[in-house]
């Protein structure tokens, strides 16, 4: 992922709509991390990528995590990384140079050759390095992504697991500790006599999001047609593990229900893998939610929520079928997306359920505000309301659902966990609403039931826990 983040036609959208909305007055801030070494060179934030420089295309190449053993956590990546034209630089990794004074003589640590001046770090593995970028914080101190702070006050950072033990094993989401990596060659040892095998780790830092580009990286890694194809579906198939992986789903609810009466349906849902929220990062656009469907014995919808409307949103404040009323709010909607608030003149918070509009918003990001804030009606003071399950929790919702008089059974129940990194009516918001076809929906877990319809002597409430169905995997 960490190749793309520069080429993503998604944040070269929002950073264009974001710089036109603060007249340009938030600068480099948004390339910053995704494009550290184009940031040290000097490069601004608006030239097309066109005019880049070559390193500056490698988004978060090497030497953003490579060149330096100094912590900078919660810098919003403002460090300098080594350039073009800069003195060669020392490159930190776990293993130990070859000419490293004090290095120990063990050969699967110390490394036989290589062609820059290697050192050893221990901050390599360490959860920091990764928090110079995944926390974000505004100039004015908006913090507006969170994973790096979630971790470090969560039960994994106490138990000693860190970024790179769930995302750089070998399967996306499940810790693995550096000593049971497997075990091959950094260089060919056919070109390096003596190379030595060592623990490897995985760079793919496969997460929510993918290219949306035709061909990225197919000429870079010099693959043909069927290849490349072969690579994208392995990359889908890693990204749905990590989400599979992520969280459990516990679905409870009558075996039989009476016509007429209201059936319970609840739904537990606990974030059993993931280091930080679920979701965690860009949880603003992040949608996680439960869709629940109720049908009779004629395949007729009794119930639903967390289904979409016709441009595949959700039927929440942010659907255009909503708004128009052609569809009904999803009232019951279960749905971990954060929100934006933003401070009321008398110190009230608001809710700003469009996310959009937040963050297009000038106020959370200029200083000074291209227009002042008594006659934008957006006050200073905006803050991120997360809905996110934090480590090893869970939330759960109920739903009730009216079971018609004359309702046929046996009913059908399918609930589904849902995740999809963007939601279209965004795409559409930032002008790239051609790109709306590209969003994939990850199920990250299923649970499907028949319930029984009978009169007289059933009863529609659960009476005690053997009644519960439980769908975790
Ligand atoms: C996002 C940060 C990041 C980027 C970007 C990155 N690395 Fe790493 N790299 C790491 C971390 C962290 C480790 C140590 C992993 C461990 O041992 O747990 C590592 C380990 C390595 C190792 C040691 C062997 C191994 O497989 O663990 C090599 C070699 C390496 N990186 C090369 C590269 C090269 C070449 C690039 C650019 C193409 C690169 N890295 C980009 C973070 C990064
Ligand atoms: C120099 C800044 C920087 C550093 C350091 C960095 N990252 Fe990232 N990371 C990014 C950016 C920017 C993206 C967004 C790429 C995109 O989604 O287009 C990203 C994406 C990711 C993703 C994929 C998320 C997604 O949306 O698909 C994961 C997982 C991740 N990083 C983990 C790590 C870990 C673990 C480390 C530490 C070993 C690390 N990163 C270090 C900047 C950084
Ligand atoms: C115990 C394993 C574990 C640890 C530790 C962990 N992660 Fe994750 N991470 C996951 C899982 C599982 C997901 C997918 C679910 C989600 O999105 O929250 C994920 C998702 C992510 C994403 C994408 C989030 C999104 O929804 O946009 C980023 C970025 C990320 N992790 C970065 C980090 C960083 C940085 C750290 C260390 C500070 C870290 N992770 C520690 C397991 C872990
Ligand atoms: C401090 C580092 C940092 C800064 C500054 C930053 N980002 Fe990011 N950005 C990230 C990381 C890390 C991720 C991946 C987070 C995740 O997946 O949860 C990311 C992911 C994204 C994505 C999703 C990528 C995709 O391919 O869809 C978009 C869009 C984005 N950022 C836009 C912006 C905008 C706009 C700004 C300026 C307001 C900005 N970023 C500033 C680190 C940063």
């Amino acid at each position: 992922m960490h190749s793309y983040a520069q080429h993503s036609p998604i944040f070269l959208a929002f950073n264009k709509t974001v710089l036109k909305n603060s007249g340009g007055t938030l600068g480099t801030f948004c390339v910053r991390c995704h494009t550290p070494i184009g940031i040290s060179s000097g490069e601004t934030s608006i030239i097309v990528n066109d005019k880049r420089s070559e390193a500056a295309l490698d988004s978060v190449g090497c030497v953003s995590c490579h060149s330096t053993n100094q912590p900078n956590q919660e810098a919003s990546s403002v460090y300098h990384v080594p350039v073009p034209g800069d003195p060669e630089p020392i490159i930190y990794g776990p293993f130990y140079g070859s000419d490293e004074p004090g290095a120990p003589d063990d050969p699967s640590l110390r490394l036989i050759k290589s062609p820059h001046t290697s050192r050893h770090t221990d901050y390599i593995t360490q959860a920091r390095l990764c928090g110079n970028c995944h926390d974000v914080f505004s100039p004015d101190g908006f913090r507006i992504e969170e994973a790096f702070s979630e971790w470090r006050n969560g039960p994994y950072a106490r138990a000693g697991i860190s970024c790179q033990n769930c995302h750089m094993g070998p399967i996306p989401g499940k810790p693995f500790m550096q000593d049971q990596l497997a075990e091959n060659y950094i260089v060919d040892p056919n070109v390096v006599p003596g190379a030595y095998k060592r623990h490897r780790s995985s760079h793919r830092f496969t997460g929510p999001d993918y290219s949306v580009l035709l061909a990225f990286g197919k000429t870079d890694l010099g693959l043909d047609q069927a290849s490349f194809k072969q690579l994208g579906e392995t990359l889908e198939d890693q990204r749905t593990t990590l989400f599979r992986n992520a969280a459990t789903m516990q679905v409870k609810h009558p075996d039989a229900v009476t016509p007429g009466s209201t059936m319970p349906i609840v739904v537990s849902v606990t974030n059993s893998g993931a280091g930080h929220n679920l979701p965690t990062g860009f949880a603003a656009e992040r949608q996680v939610w439960l869709e629940v469907i109720v049908s009779d014995a004629s395949g007729q919808q009794l119930y639903s929520s967390g289904t979409l409307d016709s441009a595949k949103d959700l039927r929440d404040e942010d659907s255009e079928d909503v708004q128009k009323g052609t569809l009904a709010l999803d009232k019951d909607l279960f749905n971990l997306q954060a929100t934006f608030t933003s401070a009321g003149f008398r110190g009230t918070d608001a809710e700003s359920i469009s996310t959009v509009n937040r963050l297009l918003d000038p106020v959370p990001f200029v200083t000074p505000a291209t227009t002042p804030a008594l006659i934008t009606g957006y006050p200073p003071g905006g803050r991120i309301f997360k809905r996110g399950i934090p480590p090893l929790a869970t939330k759960t919702a109920r739903y009730d659902v009216k079971i018609p008089a004359n309702a046929h059974g046996p009913l059908q129940l399918t609930v589904r966990l849902r995740y999809r990194n963007l939601p279209p009516h965004l795409l559409k918001e930032l002008d790239i609403a051609d790109l709306r076809p590209k969003l994939r929906i990850v199920d990250m877990q299923e649970y499907e039931e028949k319930i029984q319809v009978g009169r007289g002597d059933l009863t529609a409430a659960p009476r005690s826990s053997d009644l519960a169905r439980t769908a975790a995997r």
